[in-house]
């Protein structure tokens, strides 16, 4: 799948200590350079502050600003099951943070475990992009790998499945229980400007990717541009199941392709 372009960095193994609104990681196209005073930047400005104002309601806008050479396009999303309010904090952070992380780029992107935000100064709309990934696993392993692998197989697939379904625009979650106390949650969502056909193919390559990352880990998120997929041995999606133990040392990988 990776070509020699690929370039990866292990950046981290983190626990816990991260301030509320750190993402989870940024991309900020270095070869998408603009000048902070000018017009273009501007319009980012103003795109940013009617996101933050209409995100939260809907869960999802995609939308532009300004004219020819200055047109900025932009998408802001929260994952499908987090509340208004959680919505409205995520988006609230992400468009503050994502200025302060990337102040001269017209293409820069953001994610959050509750929502997603990116702007660029090309349209993107609809493009499946897994040009630039982020990877988070669980660095424990799981004890029986091939009975774990069987059961997460079958739940991604009845997932994946699910995003694809019109009126769920994109989100697909689920549990399976693998024993009297150990249960596995996954969920998927993909950008709500994908067609079906468009999510599945961005699922497909994020899934495909396990083996590379996520190889029996108890847990493994991928993030890209067009999808986001995830899966824990505790509860972690809406509504949240009881007996939250909570996530345990987590190690994040970024690759470029
Ligand atoms: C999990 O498996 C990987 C790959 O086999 C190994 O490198 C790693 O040390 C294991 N983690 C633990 C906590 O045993
Ligand atoms: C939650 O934990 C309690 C005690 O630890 C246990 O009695 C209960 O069955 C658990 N509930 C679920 C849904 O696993």
């Amino acid at each position: 799948m990776y070509s020699s372009y690929t370039i990866m960095f292990l950046l981290f193994i983190c626990t816990w200590g991260a301030k509320a609104d750190d993402p989870l990681g940024q991309f900020c196209n270095e070869n998408s350079k603009i000048s902070s005073g000018g017009k273009l930047s501007a319009n980012i400005d103003k795109l940013l502050a009617e996101l933050a104002l209409k995100t939260p309601s809907t869960g999802f806008v995609a939308t532009t600003y300004g004219k020819d050479q200055d047109k900025v396009y932009a998408l802001a999303q929260c994952r499908g099951d987090v509340s208004t309010q959680d919505c409205n904090n995520c988006i609230q952070d992400a468009t503050k943070q994502i200025r302060q992380r990337c102040p001269n780029q017209a293409d820069a992107r953001i994610w959050y475990d509750y929502c997603f935000l990116r702007y660029s100064d090309k349209s993107f709309f609809g493009e499946v992009d897994t040009s630039f990934g982020i990877f988070y696993f669980n660095v424990e392993n799981v004890t029986d790998p091939e009975a774990f692998n069987k059961e997460l197989g079958a739940l991604m697939d009845h997932i994946r499945a699910q995003a694809v379904v019109p009126r769920e625009k994109g989100l697909g979650k689920g549990k399976s229980v693998l024993s009297p106390f150990v249960t596995l949650y996954a969920l998927v969502q993909c950008t709500r400007d994908l067609s079906d056909i468009s999510c599945s193919q961005c699922l497909a390559v994020a899934v495909s990717n396990f083996p590379k990352f996520c190889s029996n880990r108890k847990g493994c998120r991928v993030l890209y541009s067009s999808c986001y997929v995830r899966y824990e041995l505790y509860p972690f999606f809406f509504p949240l199941d009881s007996n939250n133990s909570g996530p345990s040392n987590t190690a994040k990988v970024m690759v470029y392709t």
